[in-house]
């Protein structure tokens, strides 16, 4: 088989074969194919695309060409959950204490974020001694027991991907739906799950901007989940602001723990209720979303959710009594209001934006080097649709360094849309793919 009959076919149309998918894949990854032939196989695939069949090998030769996580061990039906990435996404925080109340097992490797804020690992570490350290028996055996854990990603999860993306990344072949669906698909395959829940964000702050791309991202990777036997799901959820108030790592764990205890922002508890219902339905725990729904809401009343993450972070190393006491969590020097310019309703807060000016207070990663300040960051006071003065405060700035404060203000008031009034009512959960 030779590379260069394989780009001409797909530069004229062709559909792959599995083998050919295969066999590029498995080179490439074993260094014998050059990244320009495989850069010029890409372009091919973005004009021709490829179809379901293609996209479902492409998907399984990205699962092979690493480790494949074995959570045979654990008793139950894994569910795992995904997010296209959003700013401010509490989700997992928030989703995986409810579902593990509930007997589901939880089984996440998870590694550490790259932008805004943290990822749930660097979350997590707010809590004082939390680590993500420990061997794949601790983390099998944690499983079958408290129905939680999450591990630091110490296996070599569909590298192919790894090396794939960073060439598309340069070369302008990104956003083809196959190329992203496989993408996505391979590392939540990968990392052994039976059953998967994507939350596929739309908007301004997502990478897909409209509602029709979204569900077609959507539905391209619930096809891969059933062409390899993974029951999945796919909710299209609104990035047009960011989800609940909190922008940054200890504020949103701290937005969390508000939420496992009835007192979260409805729009970051409806979600979690709509992403976390499905979760039981493909756990098989419950027949209907709206009776999973209902069973959700049950662990936050009876406060069994809380107690789970209690549970959780202690067995994980954190320090509980944090959990008890949220003002023990990281808290940054400086709070500081930003008030209105202008009079209205808020029509738009630019989630992206948002998310760069709590990256700039030291909230996110800007390298893989960057170290990141737990305590700071954003808490919105005032969203989508609700009606301000001139000098109401819109948000809080929380901030360790008083020289930032001032940009940031001005970051927030800039992606801050205020207009006379507010009529089109954009939804948080647009559609759910089964
Ligand atoms: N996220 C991924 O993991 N892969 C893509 O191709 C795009 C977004
Ligand atoms: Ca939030």
């Amino acid at each position: 088989m030779r590379m260069y009959d394989l780009i001409i076919k797909k530069r004229n149309g062709g559909e792959l074969t599995t083998e050919e998918i295969n066999y590029f894949v498995e080179n490439y990854t074993k260094g014998n194919i050059p990244d320009y032939q495989v850069s010029s196989l890409l372009m091919a695939i973005y004009f021709q695309k490829m179809n379901a069949r293609e996209t479902a090998d492409l998907t399984m030769a990205m699962v092979n060409s690493g480790d494949i996580l074995d959570l045979s061990k654990i008793k139950g039906i894994k569910v795992d959950k995904h997010s296209t990435g959003g700013v401010g996404d509490t989700t997992s925080l928030v989703l995986t204490p409810m579902v593990a109340a509930l007997g589901i097992p939880v089984a996440k490797m998870s590694g550490r974020g790259l932008g805004h804020t943290g990822g749930t690992i660097d979350k997590l570490e707010s809590f004082k001694g939390f680590s993500v350290e420990m061997t794949e028996d601790e983390f099998i055996n944690n499983v079958n027991t408290k129905k939680i854990a999450i591990m630091g990603q110490t296996a070599d999860l569909a590298p192919a991907d790894k090396k794939l993306y960073a060439l598309r990344d340069v070369t302008g072949t990104v956003d083809n739906i196959s190329l992203i669906s496989s993408s996505i698909m391979s590392k939540k395959i990968a990392a052994g799950a039976d059953c998967i829940v994507l939350d596929v964000k739309v908007g301004d702050g997502a990478f897909m901007k409209t509602f029709e791309d979204a569900k077609t991202l959507g539905t391209a990777m619930v096809n891969i989940g059933k062409s390899v036997n993974r029951n999945t799901v796919a909710v299209i959820s609104d990035m047009d602001q960011p989800l609940g108030f909190a922008v940054g790592n200890a504020l949103e764990v701290k937005e969390a723990m508000d939420t496992l205890t009835g007192k979260g922002p409805k729009d970051l508890l409806e979600l979690c209720l709509t992403l976390g219902s499905n979760m039981v339905v493909l756990a098989k725990k419950a027949k209907t979303v709206e009776e999973a729904k209902e069973m959700l809401l049950g662990t936050i009343k009876d406060g069994s959710a809380i107690k789970k993450f209690r549970e959780f972070v202690e067995a994980q190393g954190g320090d509980p009594t944090f959990v008890d006491d949220r003002e023990k969590l990281p808290k940054a020097k400086y709070v500081v209001p930003v008030k209105s310019d202008r009079s209205g309703y808020v029509s738009k807060i630019n989630a992206q934006n948002i998310g760069l000016v709590a990256m700039e207070l030291g909230a996110g990663r800007a390298t893989k080097e960057s170290i990141i300040d737990l305590a700071v960051g954003i808490v919105l006071n005032k969203k989508r649709g609700e009606k301000v003065e001139k000098g109401d405060v819109i948000a809080y700035i929380h901030a360790n360094d008083e020289s930032k404060v001032e940009k940031a203000s001005k970051g927030i008031l800039e992606n801050y849309e205020i207009k006379a009034e507010y009529k089109d009512e954009i939804p948080l959960i647009y559609d759910v793919v089964r």
